[in-house]
């Protein structure tokens, strides 16, 4: 079968049949479906750019780089087969409504207005309940009920494809059914050869995959290919209770493991769950303090012993771990509508799947790290410039986070197992292979690497009131602060961590970083009795920032602005570094400074946004929520405006990118997808949580 020709002809016919929906807050470019870690990461295309528009059923799903990975959903009502997922084949039901929440993603669907249906997509975040956030899966909750008050006749039905366990469709699959201890019936999925700590196509080529539900009455199973076991659902209603033993290609007579649910009679509101996930026991090497790699387990493994024991719980956990993630949804909206109104919310609700699905749990209860993967744009692990942009949702929702993120950064150099007097970029080129930068090769961001990390590494103490941690690091934030004391004023032609859009000397808002970067430590060094470098730091930063305001700044321009590099006066860009000063409390930066940028930035507002700078006409939504967070209230809510209007009106068709075109829209040459960064949204909520 040809499902890219499939897949077009059921775009056209899903807008032919005229199905509407009411989408809420937006329609985003794409949306979330099962979105927990790098691996288990599948959405709904939705932007025009190759998306249908955010109708669940006639458009199979994707992982976040764009494969397909086959999700098919099916209901029988009064003996006719209808499709509420993917692309199996049969009619689809019309989607009425999608809404989604900070950890949820919610269709209702009207069949043939007999009977309506609510579809919960669950991925649940409990940040500071690691246990609960160590596990990698998700849930699908299905409400049947009737809507012309007459009873009717329902079956329910929904299967995985072996698409979800390899990039590689020609890999080979093996797979089994088993029903653990608590009655949870599952198909166990995998990669008939594991390929440990590898990725095809982004995708990772180990583990187990579990597809679940409930073991009730009326329920049955099957694997075989597709056509054969969704055919045996839409003449039958049931399935056969039996496995397809031939373990093949995953392209070969397309694999699915499927269940189906017979309802009976059904007038009020009757529910079916579904849990998906991969069960790694080990998650990723890691070159820590010595000089050969360790194998790391993924956390969940100190709770529990096997996959099905973890899937056991975590589908049995439904109520609570529901219940967990409303208080989430219901925290980040009254705060988001309270800081900013609804198009603040439109935006914050979008990214928290997508910053923490960039990230893993990994180690045991005595010694954690939080693992997370530059998705998308090269795989680094642990990159400071993205776990940078990305901080505010982790202090937010929970300090010890960030510490885990940062820890690992830390182990490798202060163990000397990285030669550079400058911080490192990252902790790994790959994930999920942190085997370091011995010889100290990786991608040079001096500057902006060593004034993240002093920056960091204050907030995380501020926000958690652990001063005991910077005595800790004392030593290695201190050699990172005389580079930047060598190199903040005059910053030497460098990339930043905007490292498309090219390398520039004196650049302004790094400078400014630098600069930032050396108060903090001035701070830092109050606060474990380094009475004389406190002193030392803080008239440095003073001196720089006088000079920089005049070397940054074109103070002639109409109005005023601080540029894009010293000198060049008809420049400008996001200054977006400045967030720190606020965040810190330095106010190292005159208010003035502020005030100049909120007067300045609607003077160059595009359509979707005021450009990251004069280069080009693109911006990156991070930093907008960055310079949002900071700036007066009618600049403020013009940045939440535009990246609403944003989030509604893209055409681009994968998880929210960071970086597009703020006239079209679309997607400039560099494709960012799904990228942690957007955690950065959370910048607004930080300042206000800690005043
Ligand atoms: C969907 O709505 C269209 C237009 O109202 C209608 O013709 C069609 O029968 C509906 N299909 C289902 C499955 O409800
Ligand atoms: C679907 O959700 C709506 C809103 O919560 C509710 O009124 C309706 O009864 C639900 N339908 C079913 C079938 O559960
Ligand atoms: C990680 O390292 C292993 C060797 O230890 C290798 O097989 C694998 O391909 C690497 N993974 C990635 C994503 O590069
Ligand atoms: C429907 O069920 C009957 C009886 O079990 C079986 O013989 C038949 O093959 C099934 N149909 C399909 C399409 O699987
Ligand atoms: C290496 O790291 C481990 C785990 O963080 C720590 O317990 C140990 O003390 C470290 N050893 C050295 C030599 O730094
Ligand atoms: C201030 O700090 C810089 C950078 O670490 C150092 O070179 C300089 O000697 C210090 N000055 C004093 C007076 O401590
Ligand atoms: C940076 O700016 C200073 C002052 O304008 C200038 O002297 C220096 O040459 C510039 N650096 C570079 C690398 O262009
Ligand atoms: C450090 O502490 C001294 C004494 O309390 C204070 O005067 C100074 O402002 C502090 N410096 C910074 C950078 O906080
Ligand atoms: C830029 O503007 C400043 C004053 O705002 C002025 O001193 C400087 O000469 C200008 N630089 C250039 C290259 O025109
Ligand atoms: C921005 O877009 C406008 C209109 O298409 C174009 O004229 C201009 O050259 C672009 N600017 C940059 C920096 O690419």
């Amino acid at each position: 079968m040809n499902r890219f020709v499939i897949a077009l002809l059921a775009t056209v016919l899903a807008s032919v049949a005229g199905a509407t929906s009411v989408f809420s807050p937006a329609r985003p470019p794409a949306l979330p479906l099962a979105v927990k870690s790098p691996y288990l990461s599948t959405w709904l295309a939705a932007g025009s750019d190759g998306g249908n528009g955010g109708y669940l059923a006639g458009e199979w799903p994707i992982f976040w780089a764009g494969q397909i990975t086959g999700w098919a959903g099916m209901i029988r009502v009064d003996g006719s087969a209808y499709t509420w997922m993917g692309l199996p084949g049969t009619t689809t039901v019309n989607q009425t409504s999608y809404e989604y929440t900070s950890t949820k993603s919610i269709f209702t669907m009207n069949v043939d207005n007999k009977v309506e249906m609510n579809i919960t997509f669950l991925s649940p975040i409990t940040p500071t309940d690691l246990k609960r956030q160590s596990l990698i899966f998700s849930y699908v909750n299905v409400e049947v009920g009737s809507l012309d008050g007459d009873a009717h006749d329902v079956q329910l039905y929904a299967d995985i494809s072996a698409e979800w366990v390899s990039g590689d469709r020609t890999a080979t699959a093996s797979w089994s059914y088993g029903v653990t201890d608590n009655g949870v019936a599952y198909h166990k999925v995998n990669r008939q050869t594991q390929l440990a700590f590898s990725e095809v196509s982004d995708q990772g080529e180990w583990g187990e995959w579990f597809w679940a539900t409930d073991r009730s009455d009326g329920f049955t199973f099957q694997s075989g290919e597709d056509v054969t076991v969704r055919g045996a659902f839409t003449a039958n209603g049931t399935l056969g209770d039996s496995q397809d033993a031939d373990y093949r290609a995953i392209s070969t007579e397309w694999p699915v493991f499927a269940f189906a649910h017979d309802l009976g009679s059904v007038d009020s509101s009757v529910g079916v769950l579904f849990s998906i996930g991969l069960a790694q026991n080990d998650a990723a090497q890691y070159e820590g303090n010595s000089s050969s790699s360790t194998i790391q387990p993924s956390l969940w493994t100190s709770y529990f012993s096997t996959g099905p024991e973890a899937l056991d719980f975590f589908h049995n956990d439904y109520e609570t771990s529901y219940s967990l993630s409303t208080d989430l949804d219901d925290q980040i909206a009254t705060d988001s509508i309270a800081a900013a109104g609804q198009d603040y919310l439109t935006i914050t609700s979008l990214t928290v799947r997508q910053a923490f699905g960039a990230t893993q749990l990994c180690g045991t209860t005595d010694n954690m790290y939080l693992f997370m993967k530059e998705i998308s744009s090269d795989g680094n692990m642990n990159t400071v410039d993205v776990i940078f942009p990305a901080h505010p949702i982790f202090q937010y929702t929970n300090p010890e986070l960030l510490n885990l993120l940062l820890k690992p950064l830390f182990e490798i150099q202060e163990s000397g197992n990285y030669p550079n007097t400058y911080a490192m970029h990252d902790i790994g080129s790959s994930y999920p292979n942190a085997t370091g930068h011995p010889t100290g090769n990786d991608e040079a961001m001096p500057l902006e690497e060593c004034g993240n990390m002093v920056i960091m590494a204050l907030a995380y103490a501020q926000k958690a009131s652990n001063d005991d941690y910077l005595d800790d690091h004392y030593t290695i934030l201190n050699q990172w602060t005389a580079y930047l004391v060598e190199e903040a004023i005059y910053p030497a032609n460098q990339i930043s961590t905007d490292d498309f859009a090219g390398s520039l000397a004196n650049q302004t808002n790094l400078a400014l970083k630098g600069i930032i970067g050396i108060e903090a430590m001035a701070v830092i060094s109050n606060l474990t009795d380094h009475s004389k470098n406190a002193a030392n730091y803080t008239s440095i930063a003073h001196n720089y920032i006088d000079r920089w305001q005049v070397l940054g700044v074109a103070q002639d321009a109409n109005p005023p602005h601080a540029t894009l590099a010293y000198g060049s006066n008809n420049t400008h860009g996001l200054l977006y570094n400045l967030y720190a000063d606020r965040e810190l409390n330095l106010n190292l930066v005159p208010q003035s400074v502020y005030d100049m940028q909120s007067t300045f930035y609607p003077t160059a507002e595009l359509k979707f946004g005021v450009p990251l700078d004069t280069r080009h006409n693109y911006t990156k939504s991070d930093w907008e929520m960055f310079t949002a967070a900071i700036a007066s209230t009618s600049t403020r809510d013009m940045f939440m405006k535009d990246l609403a209007s944003w989030i509604s009106e893209t055409p681009t068709n994968y998880a929210m990118t960071d970086l597009y075109d703020a006239i079209s829209g679309d997607y400039p040459t560099n494709i960012f997808i799904a990228r942690p960064v957007m955690g950065g949204a959370f910048a607004l909520l930080l300042l206000n949580q800690s005043s």
